[in-house]
């Protein structure tokens, strides 16, 4: 079976979706699947692909582009090296050996480097640079580091679409070539912004305020469904990318024998009897999405670990170096935890987020359980972070 999409006159969707896949990275969570987008666009003259699919689809695209009587591509855009919109390639100049694959100095050498295409295949695509198709053109957007230093984005201007590749994307598969349940858009995008894009959100702001002269009716990323409303997916990454932060704690912990438990429990009624949104987050039982998607704009994080083996818990531990490694814009963090006859947690902690540019507030540690003065200390975090965080606003 095949399934392709006409976009708009001679542009149409051949890339392939991927139900069942569950993990990126062997780290991100995709509950929804994924897609990997990829672009026919016929001009009068030439043919163009955008995008190859990852390795284990490969075959789909070719059936894809057999289904539309592809009997030649002149070019290959490959706008990112990362294998899951090149994997494909080699099996695609395998049955079009006469295309010439374009794209950044950068991706051309990855691509060579990953045994992907051989070095006379390459033409660089330079920033500005315009190629006709005959009645329909591309232009390519140097964007690097969205979230490899490789990427270019492809504007086809007779029909103001733009490819972004993973860029504006969200990893969800899904039978509607359009985005149309906004509501899950917005959530699936927001978490794959904090997983890929977030530690570069510099990178997307410049790259936010260059597109945005450009007229555009469609925007297309190489995940996810396709933005016939660019203007929703643009407004969202604009806000999660600005330097705003929200009324948010992240509480992110995880108890031994309860003690840490009891602290978070009796921290987060503190927060909320503040006005203080949390999201809890209990270290042996989560989403790492799910985490990563309450970081974007949360003012506060507060990591809650009892002591283990002299330190730190293991799991508090992965859920800092992994917030560290997203740099969010958090403004502020603090420990909570428990321990019983000492050790390095607070040190292993706080050494472990030096990417972010948080100011640490006291943290609150009790001996064993947590006694009146513990909870005392536990109001007096929650007070500090709700005065703090009115400031924001
Ligand atoms: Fe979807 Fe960076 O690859």
């Amino acid at each position: 079976m095949t399934l392709t999409r006409e976009i708009r006159p001679g542009v149409f969707w051949v890339g392939a979706l991927d139900w069942d896949r569950r993990l990126f990275d062997a780290l991100i969570p995709m509950p929804q699947g994924t897609s990997y987008n990829s672009y026919l666009i016929r001009g009068s003259d030439k043919t163009a692909l955008v995008d190859a699919v990852d390795e284990t689809m490969a075959e789909t695209l070719l059936e894809n582009l057999q289904s539309l009587s592809v009997r030649s591509i002149d070019y290959i855009i490959a706008q990112h090296a990362e294998q899951d919109h090149s994997g494909g390639l080699k099996k695609l100049l395998e049955a079009y050996p006469d295309a010439k694959v374009l794209g950044s100095a950068r991706c051309l050498d990855l691509l060579v480097e990953f045994d992907l295409i051989q070095r006379d295949k390459a033409l660089e695509a330079k920033d500005g640079e315009k190629i006709s198709l005959g009645g329909k053109s591309l232009e390519f957007i140097s964007a690097p580091w969205v979230h490899w230093p490789d990427t270019i984005f492809t504007y086809l201007p007779e029909d103001h679409i733009l490819f972004t590749c993973d860029f504006l994307g969200s990893h969800l598969a899904g039978s509607s070539l359009f985005a149309s349940d906004e509501a899950l858009l917005y959530a699936s995008a927001k978490s794959y912004y904090a997983e890929i894009m977030m530690p570069f959100r510099s990178a997307v702001k410049r790259h936010l305020a260059r597109i945005e002269s450009l007229a555009m009716d469609i925007i297309a990323p190489s995940h996810g469904p396709v933005h016939n409303r660019p203007r929703f997916i643009l407004d969202a990454y604009g806000e999660w990318a600005s330097d705003e932060v929200k009324n948010e704690v992240v509480l992110a912990y995880v108890s031994m024998h309860g003690s840490t438990r009891i602290m978070a429990d009796y921290f987060v009624d503190a927060l909320i009897s503040r006005g203080v949104q949390v999201k809890r987050f209990d270290l042996t039982d989560y989403d790492v999405g799910d985490l990563a998607e309450s970081l974007v704009d949360a003012a506060t994080l507060v990591i809650g670990t009892p002591t283990i083996l002299g330190g730190a818990h293991p799991l508090a531990l992965y859920a800092a170096t992994l917030a560290n490694a997203l740099r969010p814009k958090t403004r502020y963090a603090s420990i909570i935890g428990s321990f019983g006859w000492g050790g390095k947690m607070l040190e292993q902690i706080t050494e472990s987020l030096p990417g972010l540019k948080v100011q640490f507030l006291d943290p609150v540690l009790a001996k064993g359980r947590p006694k009146e003065a513990d909870f005392l200390a536990l109001d007096r975090l929650a007070e500090e972070i709700a005065g703090l965080h009115q400031k924001l606003v």
